[in-house]
């Protein structure tokens, strides 16, 4: 498939993978995406996973048609990406492999019987000449791993992003959601952490004129272009993309689940509708994740247990707090029939993130709710209400 003059997409469609990285569910599957500039010199672009070597394979030989490729770009080595790069050198052993220093220490480390393949190690704002087309390097540490870099083809204005701009799904269904929604669980999900090295890459590119980006995962994108890159300013700014509220419960017998619910209604019977609730022992953890960080304001409902948190909410909250979670508001509501412990436990565990703006009231219910603890949903309503303002 052709990308732009010259540029063809050669990478490969997964449905068969369980979890992506171990732990992302991928019920759309995943893409891993690689790329072919064909010039007087044919550079590759990345390799793909393990178990689409022979396809990938194939798709690079119909586009060369016979011809020798001269390099292939490693942006990522990430085993997604790398591990088909040993086939790929037995197949034409004049490849010379352009990466960074650290990507060839990892290439070292992940494959070491290429550890004396022909090497050009490239720094930031390193160019490479391929006849028409030319590529200039951006290292992007941290986006994802600390080895990363990104390349920009100036005649195309493409930019080969890596990790970034990627999402989940494969390339050949049709996600319902477009693109924003398995985009923005893939960036928290993997990249979340790093919003600050994210910022630091958006800065160097700020002044390219970017037509394409062709990421190592979903689709290519072009008309889209600043849509997407506006999204990557604010998730990786840690600022809420939408001003809304979502309420995410832990329940045992359901009491704490009505709380939540009770919320919901009492918000929505206030005139504010833009609330999504989950229930975080039956959704996707990392849509929950996701959804944290996509809304302004986050309620955390949740029982006691064992003289503390239940389990699901704790693994919940560390998985915002690994991802920097900040700059939004935060309300409680707690279930303990005999020592309620949740609310002081949730509370303890935000101590260090910045830019946190508690509201109140703070719900204690002990087992099943009273009349008063219903009056002080409504109040909290109305302060979520009045703070949206
Ligand atoms: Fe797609 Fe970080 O590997």
């Amino acid at each position: 498939m052709l990308v732009t003059k010259d540029i063809y997409y050669v990478g490969v469609n997964d449905h068969q993978l369980d979890l992506f990285e171990g732990q992302y569910e991928v019920p759309l599957g995943m893409a891993y995406n690689s790329y072919v500039i064909v010039d007087e010199k044919i550079a590759i672009m990345d390799t793909v996973d393990i178990n689409f070597t022979e396809e990938w394979l194939k798709n690079v030989k119909e586009v060369l048609e016979g011809k020798e490729p001269t390099y292939l770009i490693v942006h990522h080595v990430e085993p997604d990406h790398s591990a088909s790069i040993q086939k790929i050198l037995e197949t034409y052993p004049n490849l010379t492999v352009v990466c960074s220093q650290q990507a060839s220490n990892l290439i070292n480390q992940f494959y070491p019987s290429l550890k004396d393949c022909k090497k050009e190690i490239v720094k930031d704002g390193d160019c490479l000449s391929l006849g028409t087309h030319e590529l200039t390097f951006y290292t992007a540490p941290m986006v994802h791993w600390p080895e990363v870099m990104m390349s920009y083809e100036k005649t195309s204005k493409v930019l080969f992003s890596a990790d970034a701009f990627g999402k989940f799904g494969a390339n050949d269904v049709e996600d319902p959601e477009g693109w924003t929604c398995e985009a923005r669980r893939y960036y928290f999900g993997i990249v979340g952490k790093f919003g600050i090295q994210v910022q630091a890459i958006l800065k160097k590119l700020a002044n390219l004129e970017i037509d394409y980006i062709c990421s190592l995962h979903g689709p290519i994108l072009h008309e889209s272009v600043q849509d997407c890159v506006k999204l990557y300013q604010t998730w990786s700014s840690y600022e809420a993309e939408e001003e809304g509220i979502f309420i995410a419960y832990a329940s045992i017998y359901g009491h704490t689940k009505e709380a939540a619910l009770l919320l919901q209604k009492e918000l929505e019977a206030q005139g504010y509708t833009n609330v999504k609730i989950s229930d975080l022992a039956r959704e996707d953890i990392y849509e929950c994740v996701e959804n944290a960080f996509r809304y302004s304001t986050l309620v955390l409902a949740s029982v006691t247990y064992n003289g503390g948190l239940f389990p699901i909410m704790k693994e919940f909250i560390d998985h915002l707090l690994s991802r920097d979670y900040k700059k939004r508001k935060i309300a409680f509501i707690e279930n303990g029939s005999w020592g309620p412990m949740a609310y002081k436990t949730m509370k303890t565990m935000f101590e260090n993130s910045k830019e946190i703006t508690y509201i109140e009231p703070v719900i204690t219910i002990k087992s099943s709710l009273t009349e008063e603890n219903q009056n002080q949903i409504k109040e909290l309503a109305t302060s979520l209400k009045n703070t949206s303002l």
